[in-house]
């Protein structure tokens, strides 16, 4: 990102420490939310990525993902579809089950919102191992739409997410507004 909305997203990103673990610094995006001038220009430079990469759909990954995703489809003037942990989604879902450091997990999506000439944006706040995003590229895959891009807010480097979700972008573009 640019370094002036670099430098204005990072200002409202509060680290607070040991959270939700002994050793974990939590990265907790409440004060960027709640400062209208910072939600704002990130929802602009999402909804710009979404434009400039021709996306017909904005997905977000649950919870914070949708925060994010919402205002970004509406500026966009696209569509916003959920993927979400299993069990939420009431209709027929497709599901993507991914490894975890501990254990594994499973994400889900309505098919039926996703059309076969779709091009879908993915957007979350934090990519850490990757292993969220890897799961909902594959589902967009799967549902027969095209991946336009994958855009997070935060990548956390020491965390080799961009290695796991590269493979599954297949040369679509990834862009992580900051990276701490
Ligand atoms: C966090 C974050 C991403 C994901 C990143 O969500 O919002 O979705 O983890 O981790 P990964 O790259 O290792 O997969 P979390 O599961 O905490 O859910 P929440 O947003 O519902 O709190």
């Amino acid at each position: 990102a640019p370094a002036a909305l670099a430098e204005l997203l990072l200002s409202r990103i509060r680290e607070v420490p040991d959270h939700p673990q002994p050793g974990v610094r939590f990265k907790d995006i409440t004060p960027l939310l709640a400062d209208p001038a910072a939600f704002t220009a990130l929802t602009d430079a999402l909804a710009a990525f979404c434009s400039e990469h021709g996306a017909t759909k904005v997905v977000g990954l649950e919870a914070r993902g949708f925060i994010l995703a919402a205002p970004v489809a509406v500026r966009a003037g696209v569509g916003f579809v959920p993927v979400r942990k299993a069990g939420k989604l009431p209709g027929a879902t497709l599901s993507q089950s991914y490894e975890l450091e501990y254990g594994s997990a499973e994400m889900e999506i309505h098919a039926e919102d996703l059309a076969a000439g779709d091009r879908v944006l993915v957007i979350d706040d934090v990519l850490a191992t990757g292993g969220t995003a890897e799961a909902a590229l594959r589902l967009i895959r799967r549902s027969g739409a095209r991946v336009a891009g994958l855009a997070v807010l935060m990548e956390l480097g020491f965390l080799p997410g961009r290695e796991r979700v590269l493979p599954a972008l297949d040369g679509a573009p990834y862009q992580a507004l900051l990276t701490v």
